[in-house]
């Protein structure tokens, strides 16, 4: 039988336009200053993403980018929002350190009261991700094991803490996407057998990807609850979403993953 179609619900997303894009540094294994980025191209790419949103009648905020900081593209780390609460970033790498107030002022300037400028080191989305249930938390490469009962006394929900093991998922929205509700998507390599076994637990019914899919960053997806976008190459993960009821949608953000992010790391989601 035929799975019905999903039901999507209106979002709210906050982007930043890679006018200032560039890989002067690495900070992940994707990162070389050597190969050059077409910056153009990686705008209108990046516009693409931003359109289909819009099209599928979601809203998008936009963040004026600085010159100095070229990864602020990568909104999703720049804080995590759950019912209207704010936790602001702390980013690990100096590179990225002043983006964090960036985002804090943004939040303030817009009628966010309960905004809270973490102690500990967290990547925003990049390391939180919000399921029915828990705040799933990764750590290992960026955001420290301490942001986590941070992030969990703040928001009052439940905190899983997860191991990430390879230097190319550094980012835990690298290696899994929330579908809907307690619906996830993953790829088992990325992470400690401990955390393994926690996700075969607690998601016995997810989409595993495969190593190639990963690889491609099609776990750097957004679900609406109905459409996923994701990118493009990650090919074989359309007709198992399809098979959930899902519609999965293909971007091309090519340019964008020479500095190690793709369609979730442009799109930081304001829930609530
Ligand atoms: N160049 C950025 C960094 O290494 C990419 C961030 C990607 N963002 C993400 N949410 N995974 O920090």
């Amino acid at each position: 039988m035929p799975t019905a179609p999903r039901a999507s619900t209106p979002r709210r997303y906050l982007m930043c336009p890679p006018t200032y894009y560039r890989v002067t540094y690495s900070i992940n294994p994707w990162m070389d200053p050597g190969k050059p980025v077409d910056l153009a191209l990686a705008l209108a790419q990046w516009e693409e993403l931003r359109d289909r949103y819009r099209a599928l009648g979601h809203t998008v905020e936009e963040l004026t980018p600085r010159p100095d900081l070229p990864d602020m593209v990568f909104a999703a780390n720049g804080a995590t929002v759950v019912d209207g609460r704010v936790l602001g970033a702390r980013f690990a790498h100096p590179e990225r350190w002043a983006e964090a107030g960036v985002h804090l002022q943004w939040f303030r300037s817009h009628g966010y009261a309960q905004v809270h400028e973490p102690e500990h080191i967290n990547e925003g989305e990049g390391d939180f991700a919000v399921t029915a249930t828990w705040l799933l938390a990764g750590r290992g490469f960026r955001s420290s094991p301490l942001s986590h009962p941070e992030a969990q006394e703040f928001f009052g929900r439940p905190v899983i803490g997860l191991d990430l093991v390879d230097p190319r998922y550094y980012h835990l929205d690298t290696a899994l996407c929330v579908l809907d509700g307690d619906e996830v998507m993953y790829y088992p390599g990325a992470f400690s057998p401990g955390s393994r076994a926690v996700l075969e637990r607690l998601f016995p019914d997810a989409l595993v990807a495969s190593e190639e899919d990963a690889a491609a960053l099609g776990l750097n997806a957004v679900s609406d609850g109905r459409h996923v976008l994701l990118p493009q190459a990650a090919v074989g993960l359309f007709e198992p979403l399809r098979a959930r009821g899902y519609e999965p949608i293909g971007m091309d953000l090519g340019e964008l993953l020479k500095g190690g992010g793709s369609v979730k790391c442009c799109t930081q989601e304001l829930r609530g």
